[in-house]
């Protein structure tokens, strides 16, 4: 076999077997196959497409260049979840506790944020101690203790991936719906979980700008997922503002033990409580969607779910303190608040700009290894179809450092206002 026909092949719109894609994702993996043909390919399945079944064989190729976690000596159904990225998303710190404190396994490996805001391991970083690397074993044994893990990559995931995605990085070929679709399942499926929630973001703020396209997506990998034995889900949500109103990390562990305690932002429980009921049901506790929302429902009322999430941050060695004690997060320096520029109905808030906004403040990296500051961040005052009268505080920003009026008509020019209220709905889709 030889990588240039398979690129040829590609090339001219046919369909790859199976041996062609595992020949030449184990060659780019060992580095018998070098970078330019790797580019070739990887452009002409940008241009050409994948049927379901190549995308399929394509996550397997992955899925297999690295280490595959067997979670079978976690006792169950495990279950996970995965967001396409979404600013101000802090839901596995709620979901994963809800569903653990109704024995259900939740066992979770993320990932460290670039761009934006850190990501859900730098969140809980934000907690004194807590420890994000733990062996396999010791994940293994918490998930069956306490019903919850939420770590660090153990082990080589995915190797191809990583390698795959830094060409596609600087090659134009990150927007491919097949290629997209790989990248994400087989690092899911490497974690070994038996159900997965998958939340795909749409809109401004996200990867997948359109419904439709966001619907291509969310329908591909769930049939990976299927096609592998998993049980899958996928819902399509809004990000045409930031999700609850606080970004940046320890405001949003707060916001998410706010959320425990039956205090979180409207859309943000809502989303929890969506996603967290798929879950439940892909447990087999109970048959239906409504019997989970009322389970959850009763672990944040009863406090199990917070319990949990003390339960979770000691187990990693953190301070469980700071869950019942939010007020004990370091604060910034400074508290601004940020005025409207307008007046109206709040119509769209730019996730991406908050984002930034964040980042520039110290909340996110942008480059690799750079440390981040867990106290900075913003609290929106005003989400979507909220009234604003001119003047009226939009936002607070919470920062280190004294001059931020940069920052401060970033924050101004995300939000647009309309006279009336808009169309809005945060789920738009589910796809099983
Ligand atoms: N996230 C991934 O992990 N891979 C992609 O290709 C896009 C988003």
């Amino acid at each position: 076999m030889r990588a240039v026909d398979i690129i040829i092949k590609k090339r001219d719109g046919f369909e790859l077997s199976k041996e062609e894609i595992d020949f030449f994702i184990q060659g780019f993996t060992d580095g018998t196959i070098d970078n330019y043909q790797a580019s070739a390919l990887t452009m002409a399945i940008y241009f050409k497409g994948m049927t379901e079944q190549e995308a399929t064989y394509l996550t397997e190729a992955i899925l297999h260049s690295g280490d595959v976690l067997d979670l079978s000596k976690i006792n169950g159904i495990k279950v996970d979840k995965h967001s396409t990225g979404g600013v101000g998303d802090k839901t596995s710190l709620v979901v994963g506790p809800l569903v653990a404190s109704l024995g259900i396994k939740f066992a979770k490996m993320s990932g460290r944020g670039l761009g934006h805001t850190g990501g859900t391991l730098d969140k809980l970083e934000a907690i004194p101690g807590y420890d994000i690397n733990i062996s396999e074993e010791d994940f293994i044994s918490q998930v069956n203790e306490i019903g919850i893990a939420l770590v660090g990559q153990t082990g080589e995931l995915a190797p191809a991936d990583k390698k795959l995605y830094a060409l596609r990085d600087v090659t134009g070929t990150v927007e491919s719906i097949p290629l997209i679709a790989s990248s994400i399942m087989s690092k899911k499926l490497a974690s070994g979980a038996d159900a997965i929630c998958l939340d795909v973001k749409v809109g401004s703020g996200a990867f997948m700008k359109t419904v439709e396209k966001a619907t291509t997506l969310a329908e591909l990998m769930v049939q990976i997922g299927k096609a592998c034995g998993k049980d899958m889900t996928a819902i399509l949500t809004n990000m045409d503002e930031p999700l609850g109103l606080a970004v940046g990390n320890s405001l949003e562990v707060i916001e998410a033990i706010e959320t425990l305690k039956g205090n979180g932002p409207k859309d943000f429980t809502e989303l929890c409580l969506e996603v967290a009921s798929h879950l439940v049901v892909a447990s087999k506790l109970v048959k239906s969607l409504e019997e989970a929302r009322k389970l959850l429902i009763q672990q944040i009322n009863n406090k199990e779910g917070l319990d949990t999430l003390a339960k979770l941050v000691k187990a990693q060695k953190g301070d469980d303190s700071y869950i019942y004690h939010p007020e004990k997060f370091p604060n910034a320096k400074y508290k601004f608040s940020v005025e409207a520029t307008s007046k109206g109905y709040v119509s769209h808030i730019d996730a991406l700009a908050i984002g930034n906004v964040a980042m520039m403040l110290g909340a996110g990296r942008s480059k690799i290894g750079e440390n981040i500051d867990h106290a900075v961040g913003i609290v929106l005052n005003k989400k979507v179809n909220d009234l604003v009268l001119e003047n009226e505080t939009i936002a607070y920003i919470y920062s280190n450092k004294e001059d931020i009026k940069e920052e401060i008509m970033e924050l101004q020019k995300a939000y647009s206002y309309s006279k009336n209220p808009v169309d809005s709905k945060l789920i738009l889709k589910v796809i099983k």
